[in-house]
């Protein structure tokens, strides 16, 4: 959350005094998705009071993945990401990232086999993974491909908004994120029957709905995750601010990536759209864990190793590798029958590339507010670390 203020009261008291608070009946949730769907270009949007961890669900869902499915997401993602699989009853495959902090196109193919059913490529800190391989190979072998744009709400690759580009796109509106209504997520596709089912499961069984006469699926229980119309107007407001929070940050970004880049050694680490990447951070790739660890916590530089982020990397998803996932264990995923011998390897050994790069990476936070001297001062702050 980086600006929040008037554009958004005006709308929440546009909610308040038409006291109509229920997303049904009501206009700002209905605006909110016309907004999302103009900005990324995609033909449906929906948003969920779920988050993003419920978007990446729908998605699933949506696509008809389940029981028997194996889906690939990278080691470093958030465990939402792998969890949301799980909550489809699929398994996630886990596969290594590259020095970009994405899924790693050739790691991907490498572990598709014959029960793959979709990929979820996660553009990880504003920063998009490599889309064109990505999808490339997915078509190749028939898979789905999903994008967890959760952490790059708006922004791009190769010009066109993330989320767009894949057969659905997750975003998450928490409190962390680019743009945020408190929590909630959306989903976007362009196909209407993933869209029907999202939708049909994010409204318990569709039961509000009053386009549900219009489904052509027969109805399914699903989750109550309907948005109310306070998130709704709240991110009506943010969707004005998005596109000048990204340019400030980017511009800050792009000045503190030129300065440093090279100097002294420091390396920046590759980029898979440098213009499309949302500007929040700037990376540093080291040689060695121990560089890495020093130069993360020199006076100033406020630098974060992605190892050390908590539940961020494959390593620390404990729930999976102890194979505790649901409140019931005849509903545990890695009990069906179905996903028996599916490749549900959640070790540093599994993922050691993953791994080495998280130790070795260490990024910093760019704010899209600071002025001049604030940039400067954090430019000469990781010059210093390395002097
Ligand atoms: C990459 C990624 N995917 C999914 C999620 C889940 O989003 P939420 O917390 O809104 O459910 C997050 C949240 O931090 C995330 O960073």
């Amino acid at each position: 959350m980086y600006r929040i203020g008037d554009i958004e009261l005006k709308y929440l008291e546009e909610a308040f005094e038409s006291k109509k608070l229920f997303r049904v009946g009501g206009k700002q949730v209905v605006e909110f998705e016309k907004g999302w769907r103009e900005l990324t270009g995609a033909k449906y949007s929906l948003l969920i009071s779920g988050g993003g961890t419920a978007a990446i669900t729908c998605a699933l869902v949506g696509l008809g993945i389940g029981p028997g499915d194996e889906v690939i997401v990278p080691g470093y993602t958030f465990m939402a990401t792998a969890s949301a699989v799980l909550m489809a009853g699929a398994i996630p495959v886990v596969a290594d990232i590259d020095e970009s902090l994405a899924l790693d196109p050739a790691d991907f193919e490498r572990r598709i086999t014959e029960n793959t059913q979709a990929v979820i490529p996660v553009h990880m800190i504003g920063r998009p993974a490599d889309l064109d391989s990505i999808t490339e190979i997915a078509q190749r072998h028939g898979l789905k491909v999903i994008e967890d744009a959760c952490q790059m709400d708006g922004g791009s690759y190769k010009g066109r908004r993330v989320g767009s580009i894949g057969d659905a796109g997750a975003f998450s509106f928490n409190f962390y994120k680019i743009i945020s209504c408190g929590e909630g997520g959306g989903m976007i596709t362009d196909d209407a029957d993933v869209f029907e089912r999202a939708s049909i499961f994010a409204d318990g069984g569709a039961s509000f709905r009053p386009y549900a006469k219009d489904f052509t699926i027969p109805v399914f229980l699903g989750k109550q995750l309907r948005a109310s119309e306070i998130m709704g107007a709240v991110l009506r407001g943010q969707i004005e601010r998005l596109d000048g929070i990204l340019s400030d940050a980017r511009r800050n970004a792009a000045i503190v990536r030129s300065e440093l880049d090279g100097y002294k050694g420091l390396k920046i680490a590759p980029m898979n759209d440098p213009e499309g990447d949302c500007g929040i951070k700037v990376v540093f790739i080291f040689e060695s864990e121990s560089e890495a660890i020093e130069f993360a916590k020199s006076e100033g530089v406020g630098g974060t190793r992605p190892i050390d982020t908590g539940k961020h990397v494959v390593v620390n998803w404990t729930p999976l590798q102890e194979r505790n996932v649901m409140h019931h264990p005849r509903m545990n995923p890695f009990l069906f029958e179905e996903n028996k011998g599916l490749n549900a390897d959640y070790t540093a050994e599994n993922c050691k590339k993953t791994v080495d790069i998280c130790n070795r990476t260490v990024y910093i936070g760019i704010s899209p507010d600071w002025d001049e001297k604030a940039v400067e001062t954090k430019i000469e702050a990781c010059k210093n670390a390395v002097k």
